[in-house]
C-alpha cells in the first residue's frame, strides 16, 4: 500500500466520483455521443428540403450541446480520472499498466473530437450554401469520433467488471476484448441515441414555436429516432445483463436499493419497466399526433432517463463489490494475491505512508484510525454517508449499538457476512485496535473531515517497504 490515502469523511468518497461520473455520463451520452448525429440529420434535412427552420433548429440544438460540452463536459470527463486516482490510485495504477496504450489514443481521439466540434459550430454559418455538403460531412466525422471516446473507454468500464482471460494471458487485446466489453458498448451506443432524442424533445420546447410545422416535423423525427433504437437498447441491455458474472447478481438487490431498501427490488424493476414503457408511448404519440404532445410529455422522459442514467451507473459500479477490478483487486486497494500476506504481518507494515507500523498501547488509537483510512473507508465515512458509527449501531436492522466482541467477530467474518465487503486486509491486534478507534468516533463523535494517511519517514532498511516503493508495486 504505497500511495497517501484521500478521504472525504461527509459525503464520502464514492459520492465525489458518483457526483462527477454521472453528470458526465450524462452529457456524453445524451449531448455528445447521441445529439451530434441527431443535428448532423436535422440539418442533412432542412438543406435536402431547403427549409431553413430546420437548419435554424438543428444550429441552435448544437450551440446547446457545444458550450455545455466544451465546458462541463470536458471538465467532468478529467474530473472523473483525477477524482478516481484521488480516491483509489491503487486500482488506477493497475489500470494504467493494461490500458497504458489506450489511454494515450484516448487523448489523441479526444483532442481531435474537441477540433471536429470547434470547426462543426464554428464554420456553421461560413459553410453555408455551396460548402453544406462538406460542412455535414464534417458533422459525420465529429460523430464518428465522439462515439469513438467512448467505444475506448467502455473497454476499461468492462475490464473494471470482468477481465475475463486477462487473468492468464496478460496482453492489452485480452483486456480490451473483455466479456464485457462488446454488450457494454452495444448497449450504451442505443442508450445515448435514445437519451439524445429525449434531450432534444425537451429542446424542442424552448426552440419552436407552438403549432409551427418544423416543430411537428422535429417531434416525429425525434420520436422516430427514439423508436429505431429502442430495439437495439433492448437487445444491448439483456445481452449484457446475461455477460454479467454470476456471482455479482446476488449484488443486484443492495446495489439497486441500498440494504435498507434492497425488499424494494421488485418495485424497482417495475418501476424501470413502467419508465420504458412511458418513454415509448410518448414516442409513438409523438410519431402519429406530433401535434396533440403536451410539453409535459416533452420534459417528463427527460427527467426520467437523468434519474435511469444515474440508477444505471450505481448499479455497475456497486455489482462488482467487493472488488474494483474483478476477482484483482478489492474496491480498498488490496490485491486479492496480497490478502494472505496483509492478514499474516499486518496492513500497517505493508503501507508506505501509516503514522506507525508497530501497534503500542499508547498509539492503538492512531493506529487503529490509519487502520480504518486504509481498510474502509474507500466505501465507509465515521458518521456522514454510511457512516460506520451508525452501522455499528444498526447491524443487521436491529436497533442496538453493539458492543467490542460483537464488533470484533462481525469485522473477522466481514466477507462471509456481507459478501459485497472486502475480507479484513490486517491482522487481529490491527483488528483490535479498529474497532476501538470506531468506539472512541462513537463515543466523541469526532470526525475525519480532511484526514489523511500522511505517515511518518521510516528509517532507513526498515524492513520490506520504503516509501513510494511497497510491496505490491510493479506487477
Ligand atoms: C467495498 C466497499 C466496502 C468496504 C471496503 C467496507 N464496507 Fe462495510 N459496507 C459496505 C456497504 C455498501 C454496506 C451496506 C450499506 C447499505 O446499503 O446500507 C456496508 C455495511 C457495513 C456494516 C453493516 C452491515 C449490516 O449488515 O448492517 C458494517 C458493520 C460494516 N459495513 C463495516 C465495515 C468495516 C469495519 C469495514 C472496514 C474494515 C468495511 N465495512 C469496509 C461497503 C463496504
Amino acid at each position: 500500500m504505497d500511495f497517501p490515502t484521500f478521504h472525504l469523511d461527509f459525503f464520502g468518497n464514492r459520492m465525489l466520483i458518483a457526483a462527477i461520473a454521472v453528470l458526465h455520463v450524462f452529457i456524453n451520452h445524451a449531448l455528445a455521443v447521441g445529439a451530434i448525429p441527431v443535428i448532423v440529420g436535422m440539418e442533412w434535412w432542412g438543406h435536402r428540403k431547403g427549409d431553413a427552420a430546420w437548419d435554424a433548429l438543428a444550429y441552435k440544438t448544437l450551440f446547446v450541446c457545444f458550450i455545455i460540452t466544451t465546458t462541463v463536459g470536458a471538465m467532468t470527463g478529467v474530473g472523473i480520472w483525477f477524482s478516481a486516482s484521488l480516491v483509489n490510485p491503487y486500482a488506477i495504477a493497475s489500470l494504467i499498466r493494461v490500458f497504458f496504450w489506450a489511454w494515450f489514443t484516448e487523448w489523441f481521439v479526444f483532442v481531435s473530437e474537441v477540433c471536429f466540434i470547434l470547426a462543426y459550430f464554428l464554420l456553421w454559418k461560413r459553410w453555408s450554401g455551396q460548402r453544406k455538403v462538406t460542412h455535414i460531412r464534417l458533422g459525420a466525422a465529429l460523430c464518428v469520433f465522439s462515439w469513438l471516446t467512448m467505444a475506448i473507454i467502455v473497454a476499461i468500464l468492462g475490464f473494471m467488471m470482468d477481465p475475463g482471460n486477462w487473468e492468464s494471458q496478460r496482453t492489452f487485446w485480452n483486456g480490451v476484448l473483455n466479456p464485457l466489453y462488446a454488450p457494454q458498448l452495444l448497449f450504451r451506443t442505443p442508450l445515448a441515441m435514445v437519451s439524445a432524442g429525449l434531450f432534444v424533445w425537451f429542446l424542442v420546447i424552448f426552440f419552436t414555436q407552438r403549432g409551427s410545422e418544423v416543430r411537428a416535423g422535429a417531434i416525429r423525427f425525434v420520436s422516430a429516432w427514439v423508436l429505431a433504437w429502442t430495439p437495439l437498447l433492448m437487445f444491448g441491455a439483456i445481452w449484457y445483463r446475461w455477460r454479467i458474472p454470476e456471482s455479482m447478481l446476488g449484488n443486484l438487490p443492495v446495489a439497486m436499493g441500498t440494504q435498507r431498501y434492497e425488499t424494494w427490488y421488485d418495485g424497482l424493476l417495475l418501476a424501470i419497466a413502467a419508465a420504458i414503457v412511458l418513454v415509448l408511448a410518448v414516442a409513438g404519440l409523438g410519431l402519429l399526433r406530433p401535434g396533440w404532445m403536451p410539453r409535459v410529455g416533452l420534459v417528463l422522459p427527460f427527467c426520467l432517463v437523468l434519474v435511469m442514467l444515474g440508477e444505471f451507473e450505481r448499479v455497475r459500479e456497486f455489482i462488482r463489490k467487493p472488488y474494483v477490478i474483478n476477482e484483482y483487486m478489492y474496491a480498498n486497494g488490496v490485491r486479492t494475491d496480497d490478502l494472505a500476506l496483509f492478514q499474516r504481518d499486518g496492513l500497517l507494515a505493508h503501507c508506505a505512508y501509516a503514522s506507525t507500523r508497530t501497534i503500542t498501547p499508547e498509539n492503538r488509537i492512531s493506529a487503529g484510525r490509519d487502520v480504518f483510512l486504509l481498510a474502509c473507508t474507500r466505501c465507509h465515512t465515521t458518521t456522514g454517508v454510511n457512516g460506520i458509527v451508525a452501522k455499528f449501531e444498526n447491524l443487521y436492522g436491529r436497533d442496538k449499538a453493539w458492543d467490542r466482541d460483537a464488533m470484533v467477530a462481525f469485522i473477522e467474518n466481514m466477507h462471509g457476512a456481507r459478501p459485497f465487503m472486502p475480507p479484513f486486509p490486517g491482522n487481529r491486534q490491527e483488528l483490535e485496535a479498529m474497532t476501538d478507534y470506531i468506539l472512541q468516533v462513537r463515543k466523541t463523535g469526532e470526525s475525519l473531515e480532511g484526514a489523511q494517511v500522511t505517515g511518518v519517514e521510516f528509517p532507513a532498511g526498515d524492513g520490506a517497504v520504503t516509501k513510494g516503493g511497497a510491496t505490491s508495486s510493479a506487477r
